[in-house]
């Protein structure tokens, strides 16, 4: 996968694009990662790219013409997603994040300042994305958030293949707890089914402790979670108190 992002901070990537995951994403050959200074891009010799609103009020915003060079620099195909990263997007989920890791091709757009010129979006922008209700002072953060999601779900990029498909999230339930060596810490012991070796128990038990966790932290994604029968009997005894 290529990623290429617009930005008047292109320093703030070298860290997080530089280590872990994204790193070996990058040293596999798996992705292609670019950051580009919409600065570039200001045909001015102050390298000017904001200006104050018509109309008055505070703030500044980010120029039309030079982000339409900026973008248009890259040479997006007819159907690359230009996505703008702004608390106004859609929401970022993981059907989002998995929709997108099956992209060859993203360019990322971060506004700064009091936001971008309209005309921007109505010309080169196809998708515009918010990490959550919450502003930041620029899209930056949530360029890397968005990065970090789907570049993990690209198949390769994590060593252990299909661990990922038990993450919070991916089926629409949250995960289990989890636990490693040793056996116990400070007389908190480990949920015997996990050193049973019955496979099919294992199983079992993760299922139901997902389906409690979910239930408990974050109710309303069971509305739209697969369930099976089984699934549907253990939350109705939870719910009655019947269950633990
Ligand atoms: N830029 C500022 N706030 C943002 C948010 N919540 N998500 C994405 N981009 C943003």
């Amino acid at each position: 996968m290529k990623i290429e992002v617009l930005t008047l901070f292109p320093n703030m990537f070298d860290g997080v694009m530089s280590e872990s995951m994204m790193w070996k994403a990058r040293d596999r050959g798996l992705l292609d990662f670019s950051a580009r200074d919409i600065r570039d891009y200001s045909g001015d010799k102050h390298r000017k790219v904001d200006d104050s609103p018509y109309g008055g009020g505070g703030g500044m915003i980010l120029k039309a013409d030079v982000l339409l060079r900026a973008i248009e620099a890259l040479e997006p195909e007819a159907d690359t997603p230009v996505i703008l990263l702004s608390p106004q997007g859609r929401l970022l989920t993981h059907e989002a994040a998995a929709e997108l890791s099956r992209r060859e091709r993203l360019i990322l757009v971060c506004g700064h300042y009091e936001g971008v010129d309209e005309r921007v979006r109505e010309l080169a922008i196809s998708d515009e994305i918010s990490i959550g209700d919450y502003v930041l002072t620029g899209g930056e953060l949530a360029a890397m958030v968005l990065i970090d999601a789907v570049v993990r779900l690209i198949p390769g990029v994590l060593g252990a293949e299909g661990a990922q498909q038990r993450d919070s999230h991916a089926d629409g339930l949250l995960e289990g707890p989890h636990y490693t060596r040793p056996p116990e810490v400070r007389g908190l012991t480990v949920p015997e089914v996990l050193t049973s070796g019955h496979h099919a128990e294992v199983e079992r038990w993760r299922r139901q402790q997902a389906l409690k966790r979910t239930w408990l932290r974050r109710p309303e994604l069971l509305e739209r979670a697969e369930l099976s029968e089984a699934d549907r009997e253990y939350l109705a005894q939870l719910a009655a108190g019947a269950a633990d």
